[in-house]
């Protein structure tokens, strides 16, 4: 993961390379460090844990230089301590890297025979001793940083300093991404658009094999073959501004606010409110022909993805597959060649999700990638791409996100149906109908946050708790699972709720707190035995469900929590009773202490795999 920078100016550059890796950090927040080159030195200041730290150091030290690069890191390789943090620097080079060098260890044990000493732990300290190793033998800094690149095996995106040419900033591009921005006076590298687009007029995306060559006034690529290549110069229609937590303590309880909002404007790139009917942008492919669709994602886009796997399943007659594409990328499963694959991904760039999408590309299938980050790398390697508009999304863990991708999806799946015949247009008006009330719905369940954060209080000291489910309240309860694990640290598993009888039943145990999402469906009533499962086994029961599921439970009311949401339907169920889980989880990490935006070990963007 971890986020680069760099910038060569007329001026000097150290605090714009720091506002540039604010932009970053969500790429990683375990260390961060900032080098330039000065006086014919290179100059560094590095420190442990997120930006702040950095921040503070650099308020108390003087940093001048002109050209510079900056890091922002998610550990790999070695502790998330200073000395690991990047740049990394010898007598010659500084290097910022992200991604990870897979032949690390049997090129640092050559080295160290050859009486090298390293000072970090990490892989990319390799990379500076090979590229010095190199520049020692007389080849010029071009050359040795190409010659860098054929030693290493892995993925990376590299920012480059070489002491003998001052004036020069190297971007190197081999797997993880990388792109140039420009202006007049200075030119930047960033590994995503975000970061550069409070600076920049133009940006650039660099191809794997680029070595870009890099001054304050102009900028030339070469290619794998060192030939100077064209890259597309796109320019930056919209300054994406660094979002401010507003009246908000955090940044996940603002976009969790937000999501009224969001998903209304989301909806609404792909709903013709006049007609009541989808608009969905035309596709390069007839989607009336589709034999089949295989869902690709990772975490919680993943969960979307189970979610959506049966709004694909009755609207489109169509098999659908939901996989994980860490799992999935290495099967090898046989893909049919009329089938559509779907990538769904909040960054665009998660490294697993990107190279299933090239492995279905080779493979002949269609493409599609489902993205908040509009022109990230699976935008631009997929066939075509529906964006969420969901907005930056800076709190780590996902909420706004989430819920545009599922209505997207949701989208997808009318609009295949409609396609192929199996929804008449009278179905395709009710259920965009459905979908135009989801933002009302959940401002309802918004408002009732007081008594959820009542309930955070009483659920303050668990240790473990299960959420369970049945259909697609079951994806419902692994994403309400993996919120709460993910800020807050407890322990917590999502099970189908008719499942549970086959072996985590154990687990229960007196005051055990108990998740279940029952809202009055087809599957309420099987819901409702497990819950009386539960409560025979004297667990706590926090029951979410609507008035008449509450009604229907009698006298079982008295035994549990009871948390009423607004009557749902098919389409509208999963966002509804995600808000609840969202909200709980926040508040039980609020109540805890815990780094709600910036959890422990996790990072917003994951480029590795
Ligand atoms: C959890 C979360 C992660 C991401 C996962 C995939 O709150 O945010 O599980 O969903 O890392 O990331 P994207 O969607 O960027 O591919």
């Amino acid at each position: 993961m971890c986020g680069i920078i760099g910038l060569v100016s007329d001026q000097e550059v150290s605090s714009t390379l720091l506002e540039g890796l604010k932009r970053l950090e969500y790429r990683g927040y375990d260390s961060s460090g900032i080098a330039t080159i000065n006086a014919n030195k290179i100059e560094r200041v590095r420190s442990k844990g997120n930006l702040s730290f950095l921040e503070e150091k650099l308020s108390n030290t003087n940093l001048p230089g002109n050209i510079g690069v900056g890091h922002t890191r998610w550990a790999t390789h070695g502790t998330p301590d200073e000395k690991n943090a990047h740049p990394h620097i010898t007598d010659k080079v500084a290097v910022v890297h992200n991604g990870i060098i897979e032949n690390n260890n049997q090129i640092r044990n050559q080295l160290i025979e050859s009486g090298v000493e390293f000072s970090s732990d990490t892989d990319t300290e390799v990379i500076c001793h090979v590229l010095t190793t190199y520049l020692n033998s007389g080849l010029s800094a071009y050359d040795s940083i190409r010659a860098t690149m054929n030693d290493i095996r892995g993925t990376y995106a590299l920012g480059v300093l070489v002491l003998s040419e001052p004036e020069k900033l190297y971007a190197v591009r081999g797997g993880s991404p990388l792109a140039i921005g420009s202006t007049k006076n200075q030119n930047f590298i960033g590994s995503d658009t975000y970061s550069l687009s409070a600076y920049s007029e133009n940006i650039t995306y660099l191809k794997d094999g680029d070595i870009a060559v890099i001054e304050s006034h102009s900028y030339s690529i070469y290619d794998h073959s060192d030939s100077l290549a064209i890259r597309e110069k796109q320019s930056i229609i919209e300054s994406v501004s660094l979002s401010e937590k507003g009246i908000f303590k955090h940044f996940m309880a603002k976009e969790i606010h937000e999501q009224p909002e969001v998903l209304a404007k989301s909806l609404s790139n792909y709903i013709d409110m006049e007609t009541g009917t989808l608009n969905i942008p035309s596709l390069p492919y007839d989607l009336s022909g589709i034999s089949n669709v295989t869902l690709v994602a990772c975490g919680s886009s993943y969960y979307a993805g189970l979610i959506s796997r049966d709004w694909f399943e009755k609207f489109t007659n169509v098999k659908v597959g939901v996989e994980i594409a860490s799992e999935f990328r290495y099967r090898e499963p046989p893909m049919d060649i009329n089938g559509l694959t779907v990538f769904i991904s909040q960054s665009g760039e998660t490294a697993d999700t990107l190279a299933a999408l090239r492995h279905c590309k080779s493979l002949g299938q269609k493409t599609i990638s489902i993205v908040n980050v509009g022109d990230s790398s699976m935008c631009r390697n997929s066939d075509a791409s529906l964006k969420i508009y969901a907005g930056p999304e800076i709190g780590v863990a996902s909420t706004k996100a989430f819920t545009c991708q599922l209505g997207v999806l949701a989208c997808l799946a009318i609009k295949i149906g409609v396609s192929n015949g199996s929804l008449s247009k009278d179905q395709e008006k009710e259920y965009v109908q459905s979908l135009l009330s989801i933002p009302r719905l959940i401002s309802n369940t918004l408002d009732k946050e007081d008594e959820i954060a009542d309930l955070a209080h009483d659920l303050s000291n668990i240790t473990t708790t299960l959420y369970l489910g049945r259909g697609q309240m079951y994806p419902v309860a692994m994403e309400g699972a993996l919120k709460l694990k993910e800020i807050s640290y407890v322990h917590a598993e999502g099970y189908p709720a008719g499942e549970m009888k086959h072996g985590p039943i154990a687990l229960l145990e007196k005051d055990l707190p108990v998740f279940m999402m029952a809202p009055t469906n087809r599957l309420y009533e099987k819901t409702i035995s497990n819950l009386n499962e539960v409560i025979a086994r004297d667990a706590s029961v926090i029951l979410l469900t609507d008035e008449e599921g509450l009604k229907n439970i009698g006298y079982l009311a008295n035994k549990v929590k009871a948390f009423v949401l607004d009557k749902t339907d098919f389409i509208t169920a999963p966002f509804v009773y995600t808000l609840p889980n969202q909200l709980i989880a926040y508040h039980i990490a609020l109540l805890k202490g815990t780094d709600v935006d910036q959890p422990r070990n996790l990072a917003k963007s994951v480029t590795v795999e």
